[in-house]
C-alpha cells in the first residue's frame, strides 16, 4: 500500500494554446523552481489543434502533481485562468504563461512573502527596479505594452508598475471571492481582478526578465486589444451595460459606416436609392455578422455549417430590424442636417432588437 500524494500547498494554472513544445520544458522547470513546495500545475487547454492537452496528459500519466483541463468549443486566456485557479483545492494559486517568457524561479518568493502577509497578491512585473521587458518582440509591442499600462493606471485604485501581467499568485479563497464579479473575457485577467476586489487588493510587486519566447508563437492580436478596450469601457460604466452590448454596439457602428459607403458606391454606380439601399444593408449585415461572430462572440465563434445556419438566421432576424434602421440611412442620405431625434429612436430599438436576437438565437450559449 502506498499512502496518497500530499495534498498541493500551491496550484499553478498555466493557460495554453498551442504550446505543445513548450508543456515537458516547463513542467521541468517548475519541478526545479518548487522544490520542498507541494505543489501542482493545472494545464487549461482550449483544444488546441496542436495536441497540447495530449501532451500534457502524457506527463499527468506518470506524475499526479500534473493536470489537464480541456476546454471545448471556447476560446480566451481570461476564462482559462479563472476555470484553473477555481478547479484548485490548494491554498495558493499562481498564473504562469505555457510558453516560458515568465520566470518561474520566482514563484518561491511570490509564495513567501504572500505567507507571510505582506500583501494579497504577488505579481510578476517588468517595470519595476531590476525587472525587463526585453522579451517582448519589437519596439512596437513595447510602445503598445506601455501605452496601455498607462491607460489602465487611470482606473485603478493604487499604482501596479506592471497590471497587464500574466504572471502572479494568491490566496485561492480569495480568488474565489472576487471570481463571481470578473468579466472573464479577453487577456487581461490581472485587470480584471484588480478592478473588481473589494476592498482592493495590497500588492506585492516581484520583477523578472522577460523572456523572448523559445517555441510557438504569441496570441496577441487586434481582437485581444479591443477586448480590453471594452474592459476599461466597463469599468467606466461599473458595469451598468453588458460588455457584449458595448462590443454588439461598436460592431453596429462599424455597419452603419459600412452601410452609407456602400450605399453610396451604389448610388454612384447609378442604382437608385432603394435598390442601393437594400443591397447595402445586406452588404452591412454580412460585415456586422462577421465581426461579431470574431469578436463579440469571439469565444462562441460559429464555424463550418453553424456559421451559415447563424448567418441565414442573422439576415432573417436583422433585416425585420433593418427596416426600423432604413429611416435613419434615408434622413442621412437625402438630409444631412436632420439627423432626428426619431432616427436615433429607431437606432436604438434595432440595435436593441439585433443584440436580443443575437443572443438568443443565434449565438446561444451551448
Ligand atoms: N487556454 C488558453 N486560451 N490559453 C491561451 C489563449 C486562449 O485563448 N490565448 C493565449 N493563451 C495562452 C498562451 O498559450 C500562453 O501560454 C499565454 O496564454 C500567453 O499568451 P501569449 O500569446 O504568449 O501572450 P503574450 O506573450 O503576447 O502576452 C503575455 O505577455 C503580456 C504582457 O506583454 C501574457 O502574459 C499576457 O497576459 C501579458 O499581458
Ligand atoms: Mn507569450
Amino acid at each position: 500500500m502506498t499512502s496518497p500524494p500530499l495534498p498541493a500547498r500551491l496550484s499553478v494554472v498555466v493557460p495554453c494554446f498551442n504550446e505543445r513544445a513548450n508543456v515537458a520544458p516547463l513542467v521541468a522547470r517548475l519541478e526545479a523552481a518548487l522544490a520542498g513546495i507541494a505543489w501542482e500545475a493545472v494545464f487549461v487547454d482550449d483544444n488546441s489543434p496542436d495536441g497540447t492537452a495530449a501532451a500534457a496528459r502524457a506527463i499527468a500519466a506518470r506524475d499526479p502533481r500534473i493536470r489537464c483541463l480541456r476546454r471545448i468549443g471556447r476560446r480566451g486566456l481570461s476564462s482559462a485562468v479563472i476555470e484553473g485557479a477555481l478547479s484548485s483545492s490548494a491554498e495558493f494559486v499562481a498564473v504562469i504563461d505555457g510558453d516560458m517568457q515568465h520566470d518561474e524561479t520566482r514563484l518561491p518568493l511570490m509564495l513567501t512573502r504572500l505567507a507571510a502577509g505582506e500583501g494579497d497578491i504577488a505579481i510578476g512585473t517588468r517595470y519595476a527596479k531590476g525587472g525587463d521587458a526585453g522579451g517582448l518582440a519589437g519596439g512596437f509591442r513595447q510602445r503598445l505594452s506601455r501605452l496601455g499600462i498607462a491607460f489602465a493606471q487611470l482606473f485603478l485604485p493604487s499604482p501596479v508598475s506592471d497590471p497587464m501581467s500574466g504572471f502572479f499568485m494568491m490566496r485561492r479563497e480569495h480568488f474565489e471571492e472576487i471570481a463571481p464579479r470578473l468579466a472573464g473575457s479577453g487577456f487581461k485577467i490581472l485587470l480584471d481582478l484588480l478592478f473588481n476586489a473589494r476592498p482592493p487588493l495590497k500588492v506585492i510587486e516581484i520583477p523578472y526578465e522577460f523572456r523572448a519566447r523559445a517555441f510557438g508563437e504569441s496570441k496577441l492580436d487586434a481582437l485581444v486589444l479591443a477586448q480590453f478596450a471594452g474592459l476599461l469601457i466597463d469599468r467606466v460604466l461599473h458595469g451598468a451595460v453588458p460588455l457584449r452590448f458595448i462590443a454588439f454596439s461598436g460592431v453596429g457602428l462599424v455597419g452603419v459606416i459600412a452601410n452609407l459607403a456602400a450605399l453610396a458606391a451604389g448610388r454612384a454606380l447609378g442604382l437608385g436609392f432603394s435598390p442601393a439601399q437594400a443591397i447595402a444593408t445586406v452588404i452591412a449585415m454580412v460585415v456586422n455578422f462577421q465581426l461579431n461572430n470574431s469578436l463579440t462572440y469571439r469565444d462562441q465563434r460559429l464555424r463550418g455549417a453553424r456559421l451559415w445556419r447563424g448567418l441565414a438566421l442573422f439576415l432573417l432576424f436583422c433585416g425585420i430590424g433593418a427596416v426600423a434602421d432604413l429611416g435613419i440611412a434615408r434622413t442621412l442620405y437625402e438630409d444631412h442636417n436632420s439627423l432626428t431625434v426619431s432616427g436615433a429612436a429607431g437606432a436604438i430599438v434595432a440595435v436593441v432588437w439585433n443584440y436580443a436576437i443575437s443572443a438568443t438565437l443565434v449565438w446561444r450559449t451551448r
